[in-house]
């Protein structure tokens, strides 16, 4: 069983997501860090991030794994090198090529039929996982998404904003597993929210639904 979380970069899903399968008890999911694999491997071996066949074949070609807390490929943990603005842009780039998302969401699949899980991405409840009994849609504004990622990696604002209007565009406009609200979906807005006020949120929608 898995509680979907889906929602723009910066919306706050992996602090919410990884917070919430705490609370739970659950195991979390986080599946953008495995597009992110897909681009750290592309850009290692010298593979074009946005040309389709070389994309795919190194989505078929890795083993991605996740080990208390760290993120492995081919058994090598790669959680910090999997965060750089270089490997972001490359990731956006090799999620909209059908082959790469087919080898994830299989992947992704196979995982969390081990549940009960918490998944975070952008199709979880559309593609990934359709019958999650609990689907949710994290926002917030453009603006306060870019200010938190800045706050991260101690970036600019306004080009945190510029690359993120980007990626936005890429995510809901590709043609395969793009950024879409789920029609039984719960819209949370989380611009003003604190994460614990968003995980108890939906920590009590899970309750009420008897999920947990
Ligand atoms: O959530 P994130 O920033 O770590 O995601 C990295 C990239 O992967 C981002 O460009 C969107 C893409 N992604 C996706 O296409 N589908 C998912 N389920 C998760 C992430």
């Amino acid at each position: 069983m898995v509680i979907a979380i889906d929602g723009p970069a910066g919306a706050g899903k992996s602090t919410v997501a990884r917070g919430l399968a705490e609370e739970l008890g659950f195991t979390y999911l986080d599946s953008g860090a495995m597009y992110r694999c897909v681009a750290l491997t592309c850009l290692e071996w010298g593979a074009d991030p946005n040309a389709s066949g070389e994309a795919t074949s190194t989505a078929e070609s890795i083993e991605i794994g996740f080990d208390d807390g760290e993120v492995l490929i081919d058994g090598v943990p790669v959680t910090d090198e999997i965060r750089t603005p270089e490997v972001t842009e490359a990731a956006s780039q090799v999620s909209v090529h059908p082959g790469v998302r087919e080898a994830m969401v299989t992947e992704q699949r196979r995982l969390i039929a081990a549940g009960p899980f918490v998944a975070e991405g952008r199709d979880i409840a559309t593609v990934v996982s359709p019958d999650s009994p609990l689907k949710i849609f994290l926002t917030a504004s453009p603006e306060e998404r870019a200010e938190r990622r800045a706050a991260q990696t101690g970036a600019d604002v306004s080009e945190v904003l510029a690359a993120q209007e980007d990626r936005d565009r890429r995510d809901s406009e590709r043609e395969h597993g793009a950024l879409l609200v789920a029609d039984d979906a719960v819209t949370i807005d989380s611009t003003g929210l604190t994460p614990d006020e968003v995980i108890s949120r939906i920590a009590g929608l899970a309750r009420e639904r008897g999920l947990a």
